[in-house]
């Protein structure tokens, strides 16, 4: 779908889509326009008893001499209380009703909103940013492309009177959803598509954007001696591989020193020896989420040229068995030395990040390590599908991220990290092993055990297993990947982080 900014021409609209907020107060543009056509507005809200509320919409066949097709209206709810994602979450309303229509080719006609505190400008930019995020489908397997669910909307004209500036607020926010589709794409491959070395070369692409891009191997891994990565992909043909960015923006020497980003990135988790039931098995291909979410991070800051230093790292493996995978009892030995006892091959995940964790501290010595990874089930029983789990050793920077996530609406909740439970990761064999003795409380044991590989580097975990997915559309999230994590580390950056 395209967006395009255009200067006031309603009677040259398509289908033309006007937002009304609660009260039914039509903008002066809208109510000439009513006028022209003899009270057709008016008169359609009225007998449609529409009133302006939250996910009301009314769409209905202009008369004839107002020279456009239909007229849809957008209920705006509370003038006075809309937020930028209120208006997003409406950009996103709006293409779901054009698409149900079955348009091609929408106008949105912006104009003040009584009331209201934000700018038209930036109304119509927030507008078409979630008009934006709402359009995206992953349809590159698909013979049949006007198959259900895919769109048929091709365009959205926004009209709004300072159309330059529209544009301009929009710019910022068409990168953040460039980053945010770039990991819905990896999210929603197959993982016979993508698999370590394929998921290396999409994060080699970030180079023309100027970012840095190290691969390593599995012999540039095993010099390192990290152990607990290549346990997890010894059991696979596909090879893993460790990849470490930099982007490097910021202008003044103190804001130098990186942010860090860590991902996990198991392309599939099949368990495996601990085998996984076959009942949802295909979901292990988003396995891979949360370094595909570091991934669409930096495909955002680099487009935006933001001035800042962040480093990330991915570890890429595939989990399979097979006669060379690890067996539970196995012992490993991490890169920073110490050792784990493999009770479950499918807890996996903490194995990669130990490596790539302990490899991020030491190399860069960040600021601070952000690590997402879809680490537990435990976490959707917890939390369901709306909150993300945070954990941390830093109170400042949990509510930091907290409030990120508030501010895009992709929440965080936060859970205890506590060495009372370090007693569940005690080990007979080694150091510590890689599952909690008890039933209870996976996701912190999981984290706990993260924390042994991060040193004094403050340090926040978000396990993003019930986020990364959704079988449920939103008004700016379709069905599938859902790129949870790139709005709200891209915010987390630029509001702490960023340099003028
Ligand atoms: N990748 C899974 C976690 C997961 C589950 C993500 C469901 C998304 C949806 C992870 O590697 C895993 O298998 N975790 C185990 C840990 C257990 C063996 C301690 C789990 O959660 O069951
Ligand atoms: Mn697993
Ligand atoms: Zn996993």
């Amino acid at each position: 779908m395209k967006i395009d900014f255009s200067e006031p021409n309603l009677s040259k609209a398509t289908t033309l889509v006007l937002g009304v907020p609660v009260g039914t107060r039509l903008g002066p543009q809208a109510a000439a326009f009513d006028k022209a056509v003899a009270g057709a507005i008016r008169h359609a809200m009225e007998t449609g008893r529409f009133e302006g509320k939250r996910k009301q919409a009314l769409r209905f066949p202009a008369p004839a001499k107002a020279g456009v097709g239909q007229i849809l209206l957008i209920g705006l709810g509370e003038a006075k209380s809309l937020t930028a994602t209120d208006l997003q979450n409406i950009g996103g309303e709006i293409v779901d009703e054009l698409q149900a229509a079955k348009e091609t080719h929408g106008t949105l006609a912006v104009e003040a909103i009584p009331g209201c505190k934000v700018k038209p400008a930036e109304i119509a930019a927030n507008f078409a940013y979630g008009a934006r995020l709402s359009s995206y489908r992953f349809g590159k397997y698909r013979k049949e492309k006007a198959k259900e669910g895919q769109l048929v909307l091709e365009r959205l004209s926004v009209q709004v009177k300072g159309a330059a500036q529209a544009k301009r607020c929009y710019q910022p926010l068409e990168k953040i959803g460039e980053g945010v589709f770039f990991t819905r794409d990896l999210v929603s491959e197959p993982a016979n598509v993508l698999y370590p070395e394929t998921l290396a070369k999409e994060a080699a692409t970030l180079r023309r954007l100027g970012v840095k891009v190290d691969i390593l191997d599995e012999k540039a891994m095993r010099e390192l001696g990290m152990g607990a990565l290549l346990g997890v992909a010894q059991g696979s043909v596909r090879k893993p591989r460790l990849v470490a960015l930099s982007w490097q923006g910021a202008k003044r020497a103190k804001d130098k020193r990186p942010i860090a980003l860590v991902g996990k990135g198991v392309t599939f988790d099949s368990g495996g020896i601990s085998i996984k039931p076959s009942a949802h098995m295909e979901d292990m291909k988003w396995d891979m989420g949360g370094s595909a979410v570091v991934l669409g991070v930096f495909r955002a800051l680099a487009a935006r040229k933001a001035r800042v230093n962040v480093v990330g790292v991915v570890g890429l493996v595939e989990n399979m068995p097979s006669g060379t995978a690890q067996r539970p009892g196995d012992v490993v030995t991490s890169m920073s030395g110490q050792t784990i006892e493999v009770i479950n091959t499918d807890a996996e995940g903490r194995l990669v990040l130990a490596d790539a964790l302990w490899y991020c501290q030491d190399r860069f010595k960040p600021r601070a390590i952000i690590d997402l990874a879809t680490l537990t089930g435990a976490i959707i029983v917890a939390l369901g599908m709306e909150y993300a789990g945070l954990f941390s050793s830093d109170d400042k920077l949990a509510k930091k991220l907290a409030a990120a996530g508030e501010e895009e609406g992709e929440r965080l909740w936060q859970l205890p990290l506590d060495p009372i439970y370090d007693k569940d990761i005690n080990s007979d064999i080694a150091d510590m092993k890689n599952v909690g003795a008890g039933r209870g409380a996976g996701s912190i044991t999981a984290a706990q055990f993260l924390k042994r590989f991060v040193g004094d580097i403050p340090w926040a975990h978000i396990d993003i297993a019930g986020v990364t997915w959704s079988n449920q559309a939103k008004p700016t999230v379709p069905k599938g990947g859902t790129g949870f994590g790139v709005r709200l580390l891209h915010r987390f950056i630029t509001d702490n982080y960023e340099g003028k």
